[in-house]
């Protein structure tokens, strides 16, 4: 079978695919003014979706995780989820959510074929929730989240942006939450984009040193496996849970990127923070069109650089993540 492979030997098995720009949540890291409508966009369509897929698993994709934007706003989103579940050799579907609609949800999209559920809940404290997000809806998305460890996913991640002022005190609740409970809490490095520079002067933290403080308190850091991608995991004897640290500005961060991404209008984007995009939707049609889809695919591949240039403050155009599902 052909393997999506780039000139740094990085091999990809694993898509991120947005499926809605579209949002209900404010975060004030991303949406600020919440999710803007400008022209009528319309995103692809399940049929779109399935021919993408399909044409990815052919060229050795094995991973999915559905993106937005809120994925969940889609009325057809529990069909999506069995549509991408169906399709032969993808092995893992996931999908990121601001939990909205998990209390409700959680267990039908289990039973349309969902296997894993990140959840982003950026503070445990559910006035600082309400602040960060625009949503006074923290012991809901809360009970989502119970809900998803009830209806028996594999894995439920939980995302944290890590963001002086708002979470940076809230540590010793989070680990109390994961001491008897099998979760995977991801902080994240709060990263600029096009938008947000001012937020980011004031609220960005450190990954580096939150890592110090995790090593100081007993925590150690496992092998990384070949998928877990660019997060940094680390486990602790007293904890049930465990903990993963995502710091986009450490040195090594691309070197073991392993995701390519499709935005909800069908460009194929190698790096979150690249360029333009190669546009693949005139492609995606028609299931006649396949075997051109994937050549053009391989040849955007040849194109990937071997990292970003956020160090030097280059955003490449990347104006908030919810345009590129994160
Ligand atoms: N920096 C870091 N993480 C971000 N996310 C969205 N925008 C940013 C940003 N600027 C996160 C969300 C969600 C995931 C998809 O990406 O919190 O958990
Ligand atoms: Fe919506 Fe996610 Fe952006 Fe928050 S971070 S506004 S939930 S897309």
């Amino acid at each position: 079978m052909q393997q999506l492979m780039d000139n740094f030997n990085r091999k990809f098995e694993y898509l991120r695919l947005s499926i809605t720009d579209e949002c209900n949540f404010k975060c004030n890291y991303c949406l600020p003014d919440g999710y803007q409508r400008t022209q009528q966009k319309q995103f692809l369509s399940e049929l779109e979706i399935k021919n993408l897929v399909q044409a990815f698993s052919e060229l050795g994709t094995k991973k999915i995780r559905i993106t937005g934007g809120e994925p969940s706003l889609r009325k057809d989103f529990t069909s999506i989820i069995s549509t991408i579940a169906g399709t032969p050799g993808i092995e893992k579907v996931a999908t990121t959510t601001n939990g909205y609609q998990l209390k409700k949800s959680a267990q039908q999209w289990f039973d349309a074929g969902l296997d894993a559920i990140n959840v982003s809940v950026d503070s445990l404290d559910a006035k600082t929730f309400h602040l960060i997000t625009g949503k006074n809806i923290f012991q809901k998305v809360m009970e989502g989240v119970a809900a998803s460890v009830q209806a028996g996913y594999k894995q439920v991640k939980i995302n944290s942006v890590l963001m002086k002022g708002f979470n940076d005190l809230d540590l010793s609740l989070y680990l109390e939450w994961i001491k008897n409970q099998p979760i995977q809490l991801r902080f994240i490095e709060l990263m600029q984009t096009e938008d947000n520079a001012e937020f980011f002067a004031r609220h960005h933290l450190s990954g580096e040193k939150f890592k110090q403080m995790l090593l100081a308190d007993g925590w150690i850091q496992k092998v990384p496996l070949s998928h877990d991608g660019p997060a940094q995991i680390f486990s602790h004897e007293a904890y049930q849970g465990e903990i993963g640290l995502i710091m986009p500005y450490s040195k090594d961060f691309c070197k073991s990127c392993n995701r390519l991404r499709v935005s909800s209008s069908g460009r194929l984007h190698l790096c979150l923070f690249g360029e333009q995009g190669v546009d693949l939707r005139d492609l995606l049609a028609s299931e006649n069109d396949k075997e051109a889809l994937k050549s053009r695919i391989l040849q955007a591949l040849e194109s990937k650089i071997s990292g970003h240039f956020l160090a030097d403050g280059l955003m490449g155009g990347t104006p908030h993540l919810a345009s590129i599902g994160g």
